[in-house]
């Protein structure tokens, strides 16, 4: 059974991942808070910005979940909230990387990061995050050219997921219609479908796919109607 670790698996698009996964692969889960179902699944209990990181000496797969939606006028936003941002976005992903890219190399693994439709689409009060899923999709794009005989590296990039990060955007049923009917498919995402779209990138069916940044976004960035 192929070994996938899953920065972020307790919750939202990350828990949704391990609950396809783990029917059929070792699934190895880091996180500040415990997870429930622990069936074919290892969990460390560590915040990944600050913790030691364990010794994993066989990777199929890295998914890094940790990511922010921090929106403020750009007026109100600090230089803390930008390094905030970069920290958990990019900085946590790079740490994790580094950590485990030998382990990787050596089954040549595949790596998943998220973005945001926010790269694509000018929205207003999204500097601060878009900055640094940007800086994550020139982060696939890099190491994708730079490990591309070992390592597969890709990114999703969608748009509102209902998932606790979320929860502030989908507070009741006036904020969730709103927000359904700002897509042109009048739907926002729930975690399974992103899921799905990772757990394929992650398999040998997406042997061929690396560099790639691929949105679901419920048509937001790409259809007008
Ligand atoms: N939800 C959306 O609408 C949306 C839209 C666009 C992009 N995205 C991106 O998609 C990704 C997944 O989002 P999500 O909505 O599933 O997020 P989420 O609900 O906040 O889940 C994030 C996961 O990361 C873990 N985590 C956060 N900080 C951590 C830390 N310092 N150390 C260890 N684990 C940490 C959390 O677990 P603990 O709290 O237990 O540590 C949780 O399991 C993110 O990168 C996000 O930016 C989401």
């Amino acid at each position: 059974m192929k070994t996938i670790l899953i920065v972020g698996g307790s919750k939202g698009i990350g828990k949704a991942l391990v609950n396809t996964l783990k029917v059929d692969h070792n699934v190895i889960v880091m996180s500040r808070t415990e997870i429930a179902s622990k069936a074919n699944t290892k969990q460390y209990l560590l915040d990944v910005l600050k913790d030691e990181l364990p010794e994993i000496d066989v990777l199929n797969g890295l998914v890094y979940c940790p990511g922010s939606i921090n929106l403020k006028p750009f007026k109100r936003l600090t230089s803390e909230d930008f390094i905030e941002d970069f920290n958990i976005n990019v900085l946590g992903a790079i740490r994790v990387l580094k950590k485990y890219e030998k382990s990787l190399s050596t089954q040549n693994g595949s790596v998943l990061l998220f973005s945001t439709v926010a790269t694509q689409m000018g929205m207003p009060f999204h500097a601060s995050v878009a900055v640094s899923k940007a800086g994550v999709e020139g982060l696939v794009k890099s190491l994708a050219a730079e490990y591309a005989t070992k390592i597969r590296f890709n990114a999703i990039a969608p748009t509102v997921t209902n998932t606790p990060l979320a929860a502030r955007l989908l507070r009741n049923e006036k904020q969730q219609e709103a927000m359904k009917d700002r897509h042109p498919l009048k739907q926002y995402l729930e975690p399974t479908e992103v899921a799905s779209l990772a757990a394929y990138l992650l398999s040998d069916k997406a042997k061929s796919i690396s560099g790639q940044i691929f949105p679901i976004d419920a048509g937001m960035v790409t259809l007008k109607i």
